[in-house]
């Protein structure tokens, strides 16, 4: 319910179009403390306008107010304070949860549209790094997002399965490799592999020479090259698939860089068709405004990783009709896209407006950028098991009695790591402690589930059946934050859509769990009249947990 529209409406009776209505949105606060009221307007930028106090601003227009939509208005040192009406309100709210159940929140205003989101798009052969995580963690929450608002999303994983590197690497797998050991640990056995290629290249200068050949001979189609590279390519993808499934995540498309090859040549004859194209000590780029140039061809006539972008980026116009693209990438990246953009603009592709770059910070150890390389490799697997450990341990210690203890540590492991990024904001660099990630208190995912399942406990216990006629007019005060928060959460999800941003999500649950575990600890719910009435806050609270939860990419255990 938008509350704010009705605000504005009574304050444009005063201010009549000296202020937009765009920017009245912006302007509105929330008072710093509750017994303030629930929305105020500061009337200082008025002030200069009228030229007159902001004090007797505010005083006129509470004059002017319709008092009867709201529960009282008041003016406070230059600002318009007002109540809202508690019992409308959380008639209101809870009565379209109610109804709405997980479709709460739903807005549909991108019913018709489409996304493409590229994330996770790990590279081939190597080990499935931090950044990996945060791109498949932030990208896979996008796509729930932008669903609930209504867009059909294409999830794309973009393999970085092509380059020069392939070449060393088949060099690297005839001279020393072993089937046997490939097949036991692609990733680090690859690795290993990779990394002797390039020890071995310092003293043999020829090596490198020949992984330019080999990699030609796979750009060529050569049968034997191809089907090394068709090998580790498979072998990888069951290891990152062991992740996927860990994280509950799926893809519409594995169309990785390889895809491409084929769709190049039809780029490289559009930009030379539109005179885009120049010599450049032997390679061919595209000159940008603002921007270094964009290189298309090596001097050896090989493409490269923006080449392939820019077919696919086309392939995805043309296949899925794309309203929006987005690439969940890093931000060291950044130059990259808009390199990749800018040639669109310059190709009449006017669709490229349509499409973002979402960057994101580092994950950090004691300050400094995590690697998953720590002597020898760790995998994120291994990770991802130790935080699911570690929530066996606390559960134990909390709750030893536990049915089905291995499955819920596992949701709660993994949707404390999910959390922990997911809550800051995603430019923001994130420190990776497990043992932080995974405490019951604080600001985690474990807290914000373990108030989910203390909320199904209750209606458990109280025998609570949802009932769509219960009046609900609470009368408590402590129950007023609780629903205020319910209230927010179909506008943290439209914010999470307009700013690619899961954290207003996280956010909002963080603060509806704490507003609801001390409503649970000051009211008794059970024991009274009005418990059919509670329960109905405590059983809209929970769908609410829930909904946000998966929208983050996370379970909701109803035991912990
Ligand atoms: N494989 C790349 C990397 O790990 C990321 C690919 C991102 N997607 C894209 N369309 N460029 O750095």
């Amino acid at each position: 319910m938008d509350f704010k529209k009705e605000f504005i409406s009574e304050l444009e009776k005063t201010i009549d179009g000296v202020i937009s209505y765009d920017n009245l949105v912006k302007m509105i606060e929330k008072p710093k403390h509750d017994n303030l009221g629930d929305l105020a307007f500061p009337c200082f930028e008025l002030a200069k306008h009228y030229r007159k106090s902001p004090i007797i601003i505010a005083e006129e227009i509470v004059q002017e107010m319709d008092v009867s939509t709201f529960e009282r208005v008041e003016s406070v040192g230059g600002y318009v304070n007002v109540f809202l009406n508690k019992e409308k309100v959380s008639q209101e709210v809870l009565t379209n949860i109610l109804n709405e159940k997980n479709q709460y929140g739903y807005s549909g205003i991108a019913e018709g549209k489409t996304m493409t989101i590229d994330y996770s798009s790990p590279n081939i052969a190597k080990p499935f790094s931090m950044g990996h995580l945060r791109s498949t963690v932030i990208g896979n929450s996008l796509a729930l997002i932008a669903e609930k608002q209504g867009y059909r999303v294409i999830r794309i994983n973009h393999l970085g399965d092509w380059g020069t590197q392939f070449g060393k690497l088949i060099v690297a797998y005839q001279k020393w490799g072993n089937e046997k050991k490939v097949k036991e640990s692609p990733i680090s056995e690859l690795l290993a592999l990779y990394i002797k290629f390039h020890e071995e290249a310092e003293k043999d200068s020829t090596l490198n020479d020949q992984g330019r050949e080999a990699f030609k001979r796979l750009e060529n189609g050569e049968r034997e090259a191809i089907q090394l590279w068709r090998w580790f390519r498979d072998e990888s993808l069951k290891e990152f698939n062991k992740i996927y499934e860990l994280l509950g995540i799926r893809f519409d498309s594995y169309h990785g860089e390889a895809f491409y090859n084929d769709k190049m040549d039809r780029v490289v004859d559009i930009l030379a068709e539109k005179n885009l194209l120049i010599e450049s000590e032997g390679a061919t780029v595209v000159k940008l405004e603002g921007y270094p140039p964009c290189l298309i061809k090596k001097r050896d006539g090989t493409t490269l990783y923006a080449t392939r972008d820019l077919a696919a980026a086309i392939y995805r116009q043309e296949n899925y009709h794309f309203d929006q693209s987005l690439y969940v990438v890093g931000h060291e990246q950044s130059l990259h896209f808009k390199q990749l953009f800018a040639v669109l603009k310059k190709m009449d592709c006017d669709w490229q407006e349509g499409m973002a770059h979402i960057p994101f910070g580092m994950i950090l150890k004691d300050g400094k950028k995590m690697s998953t390389r720590k002597g020898k490799i760790v995998l994120l697997e291994e990770v991802i098991q130790e935080a699911v450990q570690l929530a066996v341990k606390n559960i134990e210690g909390k709750n030893p009695n536990l049915l089905e203890k291995e499955e819920i540590a596992k949701q709660v492991g993994i949707g404390a790591i999910i959390f922990h990024d997911l809550k800051n904001y995603r430019l923001n660099d994130i420190e990776f402690s497990l043992e932080d990630m995974l405490t019951f208190e604080g600001e985690t995912g474990p807290y914000v589930q373990y108030t989910h399942a203390r909320a199904t406990s209750l209606l458990r216990k109280g025998e609570f059946q949802p009932d769509s006629s219960t009046v609900v007019k609470l009368k408590d005060e402590e129950a007023w934050p609780v629903i205020k928060l319910l209230n927010q959460f179909p506008d943290s999800i439209a914010k999470a859509l307009a700013e690619y941003d899961p954290s207003q999500i996280a956010k909002l649950l963080l603060e509806l769990s704490k507003a609801f575990n001390k409503y649970y600890a000051t009211v008794k719910i059970l024991t009274d009249d009005q418990k059919q009435q509670r329960l109905t806050l405590v059983y809209t609270v929970k769908i609410v947990l829930k909904e946000g939860l998966r929208l983050l990419g996370m379970k909701a255990p109803t035991e912990m």
